[in-house]
């Protein structure tokens, strides 16, 4: 039941209506603006009734945008009764009927970048947002918002909304109040930096503004967020962790990351989550985050004092998780900064901080090409959500995903993505269980062969593969051995008497002048093979022939930032 601790002046339980009355507000082709974040944060009722009404004849199709996904009430409700028109800017594929619709091309959908998004709307790219609705916790005497655990595009959303229906939600903690750093950029030409200098600096208003007069009505609620429960890390996921820890580990030993560890950002779905939770046997302390969303681990990690400070555009507990913050919601309220996704996944933040990035592709390839969005190509999973802002932005950034989809029937190494989102300008390392391959400074092929280079080498250190001398009998002690077979030195001055006899009797302009034709073969484009043929017609011998092609090519030199 609403109180005064939700709507904090008597006006507005004036503007009490029930669902029903809230989504006929809602017309055909109308641009509707929701709150929340994969799922959390996301309202409910409104979009419940409107599909009831759609389903009981009323005729209409919006657009919904959002910060990412939502929940089952908003696109399984709506995708069910054909209540969609067009989606921005992220999907989950959890939502069956709706992924089905845009991978069918029943709805438009347009997958962002996330960090665009907002501003893109506050620019007017893609015309009104007619109506907004907004889960909240609270409202302010003054209308002011007081979020839940997802604040996504909210706040341009209000900004920007002709009318504005707020879902209070009393299943929403209170003791969330506060977490919300609220902040909007202004436009260029006036645009100014984003004054954050510390993953918990705080620079807006814990509330989204937005005066009495312009909220429309309120709608009860108390239905809470549909967040699945995570996979618990297995032994797959805890080998890749084991493998980021270690390349961490080495990346500060060679002074290439402070001792005090960077910000981490860590993606979404099962792997990020236990991937990120092996952090937690590390040696590393006092680790912050700067990340679009926190999932479990981070909870988790904050509990056990790892992490003393994490900043997010929202947080998706699942149901136990929950529980745990429900016990000592002021630890958490103490150490986690909500923010607007556009400040979350900000480039110029991610850059200033210098976030490690770190998030799940479904494919990538030999060239150092990822695949976060399209299932052999064409089936829509998931959006790129904010993977592109940070793994163009972040100071290293981090692929991470099991070596093997499907029961190990696919692999997720593969010769060439079937689609790209992440091409090879914008990748340094990849962790799978099997090891890590780090193609900073490497060309696209030289990233092949690093890759190979780094299980061969880590095959020598796991002492999976012998190499005498270096993880064999490496102490330089003398080893007893039996008889051994001696080289007779005899048979190499044969050999040097016999070509120095051939190259006494061969006709030496004949040679020269096919090692001329050959090297001039190789400046060009021909085909060498008949010229190859010519020069050993000639007896020109395979030394002075590699010879003349190590002038024209050089030599291989292996990349050095292997380890
Ligand atoms: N080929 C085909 N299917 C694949 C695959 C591959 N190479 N790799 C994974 N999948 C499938 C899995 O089988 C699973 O399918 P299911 O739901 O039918 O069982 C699904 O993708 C999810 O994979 P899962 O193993 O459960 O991992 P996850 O929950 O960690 O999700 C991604 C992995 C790639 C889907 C997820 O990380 C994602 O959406 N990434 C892109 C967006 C992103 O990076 N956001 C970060 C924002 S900062």
């Amino acid at each position: 039941m609403l109180d005064a601790t939700r709507l904090r002046t008597p006006c507005l339980f004036d503007k009490i209506v029930s669902a029903d009355e809230a989504a006929t507000l809602i017309t055909d082709g109308m641009n509707v603006g929701v709150s929340g974040f994969t799922p959390s944060g996301y309202p409910k009722k409104t979009t419940l009734a409107l599909a009831k009404a759609i389903k009981d004849g009323k005729k209409c199709r919006i657009n919904i945008w959002s910060g990412a996904s939502v929940g089952p009430e908003i696109e399984e409700a709506l995708a069910e009764v054909s209540g969609i028109s067009g989606r921005m800017p992220y999907y989950a594929a959890s939502n069956k009927t709706l992924s089905r619709q845009i991978n069918t091309g029943s709805v438009t959908y347009i997958d962002q970048h996330l960090s665009h998004f907002a501003q893109q709307i506050d620019y007017g790219f893609y015309g009104d947002v007619d109506v907004a609705i907004v889960e909240a916790a609270a409202i302010n005497a003054d209308g002011s918002i007081v979020l839940g655990p997802g604040v996504g595009n909210t706040p341009m959303l209000v900004k920007h909304a002709k009318k504005i229906i707020v879902e209070v939600n009393t299943s929403i903690p209170l003791t969330l109040e506060g977490m919300h750093d609220i902040y909007i950029c202004s436009k260029p030409p006036e645009r100014t930096e984003i004054p954050i200098y510390h993953v918990g600096d705080r620079i807006g208003s814990p509330y989204v503004s937005c005066g009495l007069d312009r909220i429309t009505c309120i709608v009860e609620s108390d239905i809470v967020d549909h967040v699945r429960n995570l996979s618990a890390p297995d032994d797959t996921s805890k080998k890749i962790a084991a493998n980021l820890v270690d390349f961490l580990e080495h990346e500060q030993r060679h002074g290439r990351l402070p001792q005090q560890m960077l910000p981490l950002q860590s993606g979404v779905g099962s792997i990020a989550n236990a991937v990120l939770m092996g952090l937690a046997e590390s040696k590393f302390d006092n680790l912050t985050m700067y990340s679009e969303i926190l999932q479990d681990s981070v909870f988790k990690l904050i509990k056990c004092g790892k992490v003393t400070q994490a900043s997010g555009c929202a947080f998706t507990p699942s149901p136990t998780v929950w529980e745990m913050y429900k016990e000592d919601p002021e630890l958490y309220r103490n150490r986690i900064v909500l923010r607007p996704l556009d400040i979350s996944n900000n480039p110029e933040v991610i850059r200033r901080l210098g976030v490690i990035s770190m998030n799940t592709p479904l494919e990538f390839d030999i060239y150092g090409q990822a695949n976060s969005t399209h299932v052999m190509g064409n089936r829509m999973m998931n959006g790129i959500g904010g993977s592109g802002d940070y793994m163009r932005n972040g100071y290293l950034t981090i692929f991470s995903t099991p070596s093997t989809a499907k029961g190990g029937n696919i692999s997720s190494v593969v010769p060439m993505v079937s689609h790209a989102d992440h091409t090879e300008h914008d990748t340094m390392v990849f962790i799978t269980e099997q090891g890590v391959a780090d193609i900073r400074g490497l060309s696209p092929l030289k990233g092949e062969m690093a890759a190979h280079a780094y299980e061969y080498q880590t095959d020598i250190e796991k002492g999976k593969r012998t190499v005498i001398g270096v993880n064999k009998f490496a102490d330089n002690k003398a080893v007893k051995t039996n008889d051994v077979i001696t080289a007779d030195l005899s048979v190499a001055e044969r050999q040097i008497a016999r070509v120095n006899e051939m190259k006494a009797h061969r006709d030496q302009h004949a040679v020269d002048a096919s090692l001329k034709a050959l090297k001039e073969a190789a400046n060009g484009e021909a085909n060498l093979m008949p010229y190859l043929i010519d020069a050993v017609k000639t007896y020109a011998t395979l030394g002075e022939i590699c010879g003349v092609l190590r002038e024209v090519f050089g030599e291989y030199q292996q990349g050095g930032n292997l380890f």
